[in-house]
């Protein structure tokens, strides 16, 4: 049998990139899977290979994370028709080349990466608990040792460097797996995280730098089904640690801050309150 039939996944950012080759490793690997785009035309070309690589089932719900509301919905959505939830992989992300805010008022960068998948996470909480064993894996990036949080500054207001930025929402996806694997302790689910390596997707496809980057960096980097082994690894392995940075298929060495278990907590409170939960 194969070693995921029977588990239910859910892959955020599943439309492209490494969120597509995910979705087509547990589909090889015989899961149920719940996908999520934020276009629902490339989401049904994802959905439709994943059929043919394997998955039982798939679903497709399409949800633009720079909207609250919609990802409240996307939960709301999931919880009526999942009855157990194994593996949520938290992937979904943009990178920008300019400011840009959100309906909220909130910078993109933050709202994508970060609370986007916060909210989510915390709606899918009890369903995740209830289904135990069960794995939250968040993508998250190297590109989080550009600089400590700046809680005074969430929203960059005092600046904008595109990299920095982006390095600081997925520092946030880093100190957020932190304070959720300590809330999970003793319940059967396991949260960590990772760098998938560099990557040769459309990520950073607004910002003209990151493209150029990419282009000349092409021959050299990993494709997205490489960039998913680690992801892959810990949605199905007997990983048995929790609130640990994985990269390449192992535990790794990061900054301090990252791992700063009061900026964590801060940064949960925080990131309550600008989602609006209690
Ligand atoms: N590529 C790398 O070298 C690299 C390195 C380190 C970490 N990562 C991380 O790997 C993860 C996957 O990135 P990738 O490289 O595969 O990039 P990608 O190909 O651009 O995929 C990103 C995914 O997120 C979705 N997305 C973007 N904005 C969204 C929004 N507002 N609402 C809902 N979904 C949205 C995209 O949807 P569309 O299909 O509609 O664009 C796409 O499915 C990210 O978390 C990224 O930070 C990547």
């Amino acid at each position: 049998m194969s070693q995921m039939a029977g588990k239910t996944c859910i892959v955020t950012g599943a439309s492209s990139g490494i969120g597509t080759a995910t979705a087509l490793g547990l589909a090889e690997r015989g899961a149920d899977l719940a996908i999520v785009g934020r276009d629902a035309a490339r989401l049904d070309v994802a959905a439709e290979r994943c059929r043919n690589a394997g998955a039982p089932s798939v679903r497709t719900y399409r949800t633009d994370f720079s909207v609250l509301d919609e990802v409240r919905a996307l939960a709301d959505e999931l919880l009526t028709d999942l009855p157990r939830i194994d593996v949520l992989i938290n992937n979904a992300a943009l990178v920008l080349q300019h400011r840009q805010e959100t309906p909220h008022g909130y910078e993109k960068d933050i709202a994508v990466n970060h609370l986007a998948p916060y909210l989510l996470n915390l709606l899918l909480l009890d369903r995740l608990v209830a289904s135990a064993p069960a794995r939250v894996v968040n993508v998250a990036s190297d590109a989080h040792t550009f600089g400590p949080m700046e809680p005074d500054d969430y929203m960059s207001t005092r600046g904008y460097k595109p990299m920095k930025v982006y390095g600081r929402s997925k520092l946030a996806n880093i100190l957020f797996t932190v304070e959720l694997a300590r809330r999970l302790e003793g319940t059967g689910v396991t949260a960590n995280c990772l760098h998938p390596g560099l990557v040769s997707t459309g990520l950073g496809r607004d910002n003209k730098l990151g493209v150029l980057f990419l282009k000349l960096a092409r021959p050299f980097i990993k494709s997205p089904t490489d960039g998913a082994e680690t992801t892959l690894l810990l949605a199905g392995d007997p990983v048995t640690v929790s609130g640990e940075y994985f990269a390449d298929g192992k535990v790794h060495r990061t900054k301090d801050y990252a791992k700063d278990p009061l900026m964590a907590v801060r940064l949960w409170d925080d990131s309550a309150q600008l989602v609006g939960l209690d």
